[in-house]
């Protein structure tokens, strides 16, 4: 471990007593930002590397700059250095060490920047990294869907609403709404590099610097597009923050509405897919029992993810400009946010590889619940120019017939089927069959065969 030796605070000499010691304790954030380490340095090798450009400091001084910072990234990299919470944050703590390092020289990084500035360039950096990350663990989610999909095209399942059975559908076309899910998940978060590209470094404090510095230097040498535009919000805003844990709250929303669908359709109800023994867990007193316990992780970690949401949303709300120790809070949010999200990925990725659908339990479940009565209504308004509401009015007369004597739809006879509408034929029965009602949906986007085929071209197309 590499002892910070000089232990003087940077303020020391203005504020004569050491800080409280439980201030130090709760008031730091190295503890959670250090996590920042390596975009901090980054960032103010970039900072240096544009002092040195605009003269404001010296060849010999940027390179030993440099130099000290490359070591301290080294040293954190390898777990020798010593992080210290009376040196609050990553800042303050890798500024120490620099001077441990050159010398006084190192106080010449601060020179045109502030904290205030600092700290935000970071973030973004790291949020935007994080941003990618995520992307990643989407399109695997989106190919683990596409696989199982492509296996199901014609797999015969009930669609629901009200979790009651409404029409037949493929399992594939069910399957790749979840990929539309993440689609708009992944384009929400990317949406949100527009402002992730604009660059804070140089706005300083909150009134940006009397020195002459370049911004669009900065800008570029960290992948950003533009500097910010205003000094004061730059420093104060944390939107993209907002922005960020919106996303994380909506993709773990769409998350837990898949956790549940398959909860469901595991029960012992409907039995309609089967989980494989890696993904289960047993009980301590029922020895039958195989637990969806990882989907009902991901259901709940949903809750987390709202509160930082929540969480942040309250700190900014009424904080007047510009910098307020409240905003420090930002980044353990992010970080647990972050973190649960990218494990819930990881999961749901792992459970869609080991899960299985009971095609046998699935067709036979569609086939209660009289799910072609929709279809049946569309028929006679094809062949006997009925309006739709004429022929749902005889369809649901023929569905009390069949209720009240026991059948199922295709179980009528065409007999019976003629004392409620006299003009039927034998043709009418085709419609009661369940791959025949799910292939008739070929409007765009619905769920006949032919547009799933197309769908999946397309979907391998954009990954
Ligand atoms: N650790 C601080 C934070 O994350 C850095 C900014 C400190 N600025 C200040 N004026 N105290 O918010």
């Amino acid at each position: 471990m590499v002892k910070n030796k000089n232990n003087k605070t940077i303020w020391g000499t203005r504020i004569k007593k050491n800080t409280s010691n439980l201030f130090q304790k709760i008031g730091g954030s190295i503890n959670f930002d250090k996590r920042l380490y390596k975009e901090d340095i980054t960032g103010s090798i970039a900072h240096v590397e544009m002092l040195f450009k605009q003269k404001i400091i010296s060849f010999k001084i940027k390179n030993k700059i440099i130099y000290g910072l490359n070591k301290i990234k080294n040293e954190i990299s390898k777990n020798k250095f010593e992080f210290n919470t009376k040196y609050e944050d990553i800042h303050m703590n890798i500024e120490k060490r620099l001077s441990q390092i050159i010398g006084t020289e190192a106080g010449f990084i601060h020179t045109a920047r502030s904290r205030n500035d600092q700290v935000i360039t970071d973030f973004k950096i790291w949020i935007k990294s994080s941003t990618l990350e995520i992307d990643n663990y989407l399109n695997k989610i989106i190919k683990s869907t596409l696989k199982i999909a492509e296996k199901n095209i014609e797999t015969i399942m009930p669609g629901f609403t009200h979790l009651k059975n409404a029409q037949a559908l493929s399992f594939g076309h069910y399957l790749m709404a979840y990929i539309e899910m993440f689609n708009r998940d992944k384009r929400r978060f990317l949406n949100n590099l527009e402002s992730l590209n604009e660059n804070p470094l140089g706005v300083s404090a909150l009134t940006g610097t009397s020195f002459n510095i370049d911004r669009y230097f900065t800008t570029k040498k960290l992948g950003f597009k533009n500097p910010t535009n205003n000094s004061i919000d730059t420093v104060s805003d944390r939107d993209f923050v907002l922005d960020y844990l919106y996303s994380c709250s909506v993709c773990s929303m769409h998350i837990s509405r898949i956790a549940e669908e398959l909860i469901i359709w595991n029960s012992d109800g409907f039995g309609l897919i089967k989980l494989s023994d890696k993904i289960v867990t047993g009980s301590s007193i029922m020895p039958q029992k195989k637990n969806p316990d990882l989907l009902e992780y991901l259901r709940g970690k949903t809750g987390s993810i709202y509160g930082n949401l929540f969480s942040m949303l309250t700190i900014l709300k009424g904080l007047p400009l510009s910098y307020f120790k409240d905003l420090q809070d930002d980044k353990e949010i992010v970080f647990k946010s972050n973190d649960l999200l990218v494990n819930c990925l990881k999961i749901l990725d792992e459970i869609l590889n080991n899960i299985s659908p009971n095609k046998k339990k699935m067709l036979e479940l569609a086939s209660s619940g009289y799910l072609t009565a929709t279809d049946l209504a569309d028929y006679l308004v094809k062949n006997f120019s009925l309006s739709f509401r004429e022929a749902y009015e005889k369809t649901a007369s023929i569905v009390n017939f069949a209720e009240k004597n026991k059948k199922k739809l295709e179980e009528l006879t065409i007999v019976e089927l003629r004392k409620i509408e006299p003009k039927l034929t034998d043709d009418v029965l085709k419609v009661f069959d369940l791959k025949n009602s799910v292939n008739s949906k070929k409007s765009y986007g619905g769920t006949s065969f032919e547009n799933i085929k197309k769908m999946i071209v397309k979907y391998k197309k954009q990954i």
